[in-house]
Order: structure tokens, then C-alpha cells, then sequence
């Protein structure tokens, strides 16, 4: 059955890579792909109203609505019409064996009046509900707990100058609801209520999608080769996955703001399990013991790139030069010694993570992590994300910064196992893609693009009218 998937108007590239983790952890391997998408006649793609073709029964849909952030609601569509009179036409064409068992006198129900761009007062709605009495329900009206929830759904031709998705006529949906997001987790988890928060920690919002698209659940170790403040782990715990963490950042692994301003009591602050570990590790020299491989199930991430805070690693300047050899630290200086360290570069920085996932993910298991984009550039075509042979790219969902910047949430599966033949032929992708791309990405050229303003003969690029309000890729 086709289902009516009503988004938030907001990450919209994240919406439909979102439902795809969801079906794969609540229908099993290979249910992501077999979801199927349309958008409804006359809309946009960035429109919030999409159809979708699950790979499994009503059970599904509504787990998936109920973990997920960015679904409002997943409906079966009774019917719909670009005016009232198509609508009941539509919804009395709908088969009765569909319809009467949530029509029954036994049940309770509510109908909910809800629209995208325009605003419907509250006595037009009260005339819309009047205006269903076409259809026959014979249950009791519930508005604190009904049984079943149904809702008339508008959305008009807006036009295309007030940041909204283009739409060229006016349609009004009626479904009942099979699933809703709980996005009361959002305000438990917000950053600003949070003891231990750090100029990097990640927005609970995404931190939630990013454990989503690495399918955090029981059962699963998620790990955060650049933890910093634990953020993205929090979200990975919340849905019940086991967690550890590593950073080069000795304060931040160790001490962080006091005894009880710590990445642990983050962990504590919500009552959740706490990491299994948190090491202090180097990106750029892994820890682990030869022959350790595949024991994470996902390894979700925030690479350190240099816009707020450039990535470090470990070795003083001498040292990277090869001028002296390795430092070993004096016995009385043990306890405080803090390794020096040298500029961590993101295109080195990015090589080394995919290097990590490849050898230490389970087969199937997921890398997510964030990539930056200079906007102006055209950067968001798929072939210029970096690749590795290890890895397929199931999903890239942009979030747009600025004008001129961008940050690109990419999701990996790992499809084939990690070997040194492999590993030579990821050698050999990384330095193409270095050569190709480097630039930007060694040059300080993202650092420029967002915290410079753009200008084209010695006169800034963009004033407020030429900025288009609709920013969405598909105008
Ligand atoms: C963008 S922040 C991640 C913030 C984290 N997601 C949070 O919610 O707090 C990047 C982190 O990477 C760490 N880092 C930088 N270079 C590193 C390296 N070579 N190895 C491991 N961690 C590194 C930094 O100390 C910083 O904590």
C-alpha cells in the first residue's frame, strides 16, 4: 500500500534517507531499498507531502513514524483533491472494507485540521470537520487519547518567493494517522540544558538523525573516533546502542569541565548506559593491536575541519619533519605531559577515518560522518565525495550553512571485507582524489568561503535581494 509521509519542512535532504535507515532496522536487511517513493501530482520535491511504498504492514510504518525525527506523521490517504468536491469524491471511491472498521460505533476518533503555508482559522476548520459529514462515522469524539486520529491536510499555490517549495495548485489530503514522529525527545536532549557542551558538540536534532542513518539500536556498538563532548554518542545510547569513543584532546577524554562536567556525565544526566570506553587516540595513529578487526557496528562521526577548530595529530613539528626521534616522555613529567601535536589536514584526516571503518566495521555495519562543501564551487555532485573500494554511498544529505558553504552528512555501507589488497587500491583512489580535490580542502579555502564575504570585482557577491528566498537544490 502506497502511504501518504508527511515531513518537517526542515533538513530536507535528510527525510527520505531518514525512513530508508528506519524501514532497514525495523524491516531487516535490505528493506531501505525496498522502499519506494512518488511525490504527489504537482509537487515539488521539496514539498512535505511524499507517498511511500513500505516493505511491510502498518506495523512498520508506524515504527518508523514514531522513531523518526523529521516524519510528522505517516497516513493511509483516503483521498485527495486539489478542491473539497474532488476530495469527497475521492474519499467515497475509497473502499468501504478499507474504511468502516475506524468508522465503528464502539471506537473514538478526532480529526485534525493541519496545512503547509497558509494558515486556517480556527472557524474554517470547525467548517471543514462540518463539511466531512459525508463520511459515516459513527464513533465517539475523543480529543485527548481518540483510538483513531484522521486528518485534512491543505496546501496552496504559494508562489515561489516566500522560502517555501514551489507548489502550482492547492491540494487537500484526508488519511488516518498510522504513525506519528515523538519529537519530545528534542527538548529533553537540547544542547542548552545539557551539563557538558563544548563550541563543536552536536545539535540534538542531528546528533538523533546521524545515530538513525547508523541504525543505532541494542545490540550494536556505535563508535566516535572524534567524540568530543560525546553528543553523538548520547543519541546512539538513547536508542539503545552500546558506545565508545576516542580523541586526541587528553581534557576533553579525561578531565572535561570538573568531576561532574564530563563526557560521563552527559551519559548520567540521562539516565543512560555509559560508553564502554572512551580512549585517547589519534585518528592518525590508531590504537588498535594487529589483527583487531570488524567489531563495530557503526561508526558515526563530526571530523575535525577546520572551520572552528582544526584537526590535530599527534608529533611536534621536529618531529613530522624527522628531524629527532621519537620523544619519549621523562618519568617525573608523566602525569602531565601533554603530546605536542601538528596540523591534521581533512583531506589526510578523512583518508585515515575511511581507512578506520574499513578495517574495523563488520561487514554491513555503517560510516557516517560529516563532509564539508564549498557551496559556490558545485562541490555536491556524488562522483566528488571521497570513495573507498570497502564502501558504497547509500545516502549524501546536504545542510546548507551559508551561501557559500555546506555541510554533507554521507552514509556508507561496507560491502566488501578489508584487505592489504584493498587497501593498496584505496591508496591509489585517495590520491586521485587528493589531486583532483586537495585544494580547497589543504588551502584554507573553506576557512575563506565562510568566514569571508564572497565578492566578484571588488564588490560583495550577494546583497538582500539577490539572495533567492527559496533555497532549496530544486527550484
Ligand atoms: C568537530 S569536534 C567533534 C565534536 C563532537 N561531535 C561533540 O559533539 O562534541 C572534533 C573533535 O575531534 C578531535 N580531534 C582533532 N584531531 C583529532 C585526531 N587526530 N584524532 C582524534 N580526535 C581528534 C578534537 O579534539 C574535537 O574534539
Amino acid at each position: 500500500m502506497w502511504y501518504l509521509c508527511v515531513f518537517y519542512h526542515r533538513l530536507l535532504d535528510y527525510r527520505r534517507p531518514e525512513v530508508q535507515s528506519l524501514a532497514e532496522i525495523f524491516g531487516g536487511p535490505g528493506a531501505g531499498d525496498a522502499v519506494e517513493w512518488r511525490m504527489p501530482e504537482n509537487h515539488h520535491a521539496d514539498s512535505p507531502f511524499h507517498l511511500v511504498r513500505l516493505p511491510g504492514d502498518e506495523r512498520l510504518a508506524a515504527q518508523i513514524a514514531n522513531r523518526s525525527l523529521l516524519v510528522k506523521g505517516i497516513y493511509e490517504l483516503w483521498g485527495q483533491g486539489t478542491t473539497y468536491e474532488e476530495l469527497e469524491k475521492a474519499i467515497k471511491e475509497y473502499p468501504d472494507e478499507r474504511k468502516l472498521p475506524y468508522l465503528t460505533p464502539e471506537s473514538t476518533f478526532k480529526i485534525i485540521v493541519d496545512s503547509f503555508g497558509k494558515v486556517i482559522s480556527f472557524q474554517e476548520q470547525n467548517d471543514i470537520i462540518k463539511g466531512l459529514a459525508y463520511i459515516p462515522f459513527e464513533g465517539r469524539v475523543d480529543l485527548k487519547k481518540p483510538e483513531h486520529k484522521f486528518f485534512v491536510m491543505e496546501t496552496d499555490d504559494y508562489g515561489s518567493q516566500n522560502g517555501l517549495p514551489p507548489v502550482v495548485q492547492k491540494t487537500v489530503f484526508f488519511g488516518r494517522e498510522v504513525g506519528a514522529a515523538d519529537r519530545h525527545l528534542l527538548p529533553t536532549y537540547q544542547l542548552k540544558s545539557r551539563k557538558y557542551i563544548g563550541p563543536t558538540a552536536m545539535d540534538c536534532e542531528m546528533a538523533f538523525l546521524m545515530a538513525n542513518q547508523g541504525l543505532a539500536r541494542p545490540g550494536k556498538l556505535v563508535y566516535d573516533p572524534f567524540v568530543g563532548t560525546g553528543s553523538i554518542l548520547v543519541a546512539a545510547a538513547h536508542f539503545g546502542a552500546m558506545t565508545m569513543g576516542a580523541d586526541i584532546d587528553i581534557r576533553v577524554v579525561r578531565d572535561g569541565r570538573g568531576p561532574d562536567c564530563n563526557i560521563w556525565s552527559n551519559f548520567e544526566q540521562y539516565k543512560l548506559p555509559e560508553p564502554l570506553c572512551v580512549l585517547r587516540a589519534d585518528n592518525n595513529l590508531p590504537p588498535w593491536r594487529t589483527g583487531l578487526k570488524e567489531i563495530f557496528d557503526a561508526i558515526i562521526c563530526d571530523p575535525p575541519y577546520g572551520v572552528r577548530a582544526g584537526g590535530r595529530k599527534s608529533g611536534g613539528r621536529k618531529l613530522l619533519k624527522g628531524i629527532i626521534s621519537p620523544y619519549t616522555v621523562p618519568e617525573e613529567k608523566r602525569g602531565t605531559h601533554i603530546p605536542s601535536t601538528a596540523p591534521y589536514s581533512l583531506v589526510e584526516c578523512v583518508h585515515d577515518l575511511l581507512h578506520l571503518a574499513a578495517r574495523m566495521l563488520v561487514m554491513g555495519g555503517r560510516l557516517v560522518f560529516f563532509y564539508p562543501v564549498v557551496r559556490e564551487d558545485d562541490f555536491t555532485d556524488v562522483a566528488k565525495f571521497p570513495e573507498h573500494p570497502c564502501f558504497k554511498l547509500v545516502a549524501s544529505c546536504e545542510q546548507i550553512l551559508s551561501l557559500r558553504y555546506s555541510r554533507v552528512l554521507l552514509t556508507m555501507v561496507k560491502i566488501g571485507p578489508y584487505t592489504e589488497e584493498v587497501e593498496k587500491m584505496a591508496e591509489e583512489r585517495h590520491r586521485e582524489f587528493r589531486e583532483n580535490h586537495q585544494k580547497w580542502m589543504e588551502e584554507g579555502n573553506l576557512h575563506s568561503a565562510v568566514f569571508s564575504p564572497a565578492e566578484q570585482d571588488g564588490k560583495p557577491k550577494f546583497d538582500k535581494d539577490s539572495k533567492p528566498k527559496y533555497r532549496g537544490k530544486y527550484v
